[in-house]
């Protein structure tokens, strides 16, 4: 991949997104024990904003597009692994990412906002998983818009079996608790909240587990 791990860390300053919570530890399922069963990630609506057109440069480094200039944003370095319940690593399915800019401007027919966006933001992405079930993106920070709070929206695509398509949330949004989305999801929201560590001053990095049902 494009993105470039950054590993040295800095002060933990939350200068450009100030709602967020002090660094925790990943969340869940990732230290379990191989016989143990973990929850499966809950569903999440596709929601209206799926690309409907899709960049030649579809990897999963979403910072730039092609050799261009940078996107405007905080840098978001996820880092994940998919598993099935037995924490089984799935290699070789194609993860999905796709979200707004840092103004919260879709690249989609259906947002009024479009024609703003910024055209050095990639929008959409994939990655493929390893044969440890692991996955990276180098993204932005998503900007909110309307009443949603701030997320990222995945799919999930394994070589066998259904697809799972989710979304992705940062814990301390103090937009979550109104969000009717989020609040069908109950006590489940934990699997899908990312806690985004500062690394450099325009830098924050978050893990993820994606739990799917096994073959
Ligand atoms: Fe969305």
């Amino acid at each position: 991949m494009k993105a470039t791990r950054i590993t040295c860390a800095f002060a933990l300053a939350i200068l450009a997104f100030p709602g967020l919570a002090p660094a925790q530890a990943p969340q869940g399922n990732t230290g379990a024990g191989a016989s143990a069963s973990l929850t499966l990630t809950p569903r999440q609506p596709e929601g209206p904003y799926y690309p409907t057109q899709k960049l030649a440069d579809r990897d999963n480094d979403l910072t730039r597009v092609g050799h261009g200039v940078p996107a405007q944003g905080q840098v978001l370095v996820l880092s994940g692994r998919l598993v099935d319940e037995r924490n089984t690593p799935i290699p070789s399915a194609r993860i999905e990412l796709w979200q707004t800019d840092h103004r919260g401007i879709y690249m989609h027919p259906g947002d009024s906002g479009t024609a703003n966006r910024d055209r050095d933001f990639q929008f959409y992405g994939e990655a493929s998983t390893d044969e440890a079930g692991r996955f990276d993106f180098k993204t932005i920070l998503p900007g909110v818009y309307g009443s949603r709070p701030r997320h990222l929206h995945a799919k999930i695509v394994p070589q066998q079996g259904p697809v799972l398509t989710t979304q992705l949330y940062f814990r301390g949004d103090k937009r979550l608790s109104s969000d009717g989305i989020v609040r069908r999801l109950g006590p489940t929201i934990a699997a899908l909240l990312l806690d985004p560590e500062q690394r450099s001053p325009n830098e924050v990095h978050a893990q993820v587990t994606f739990v799917l049902r096994g073959n």
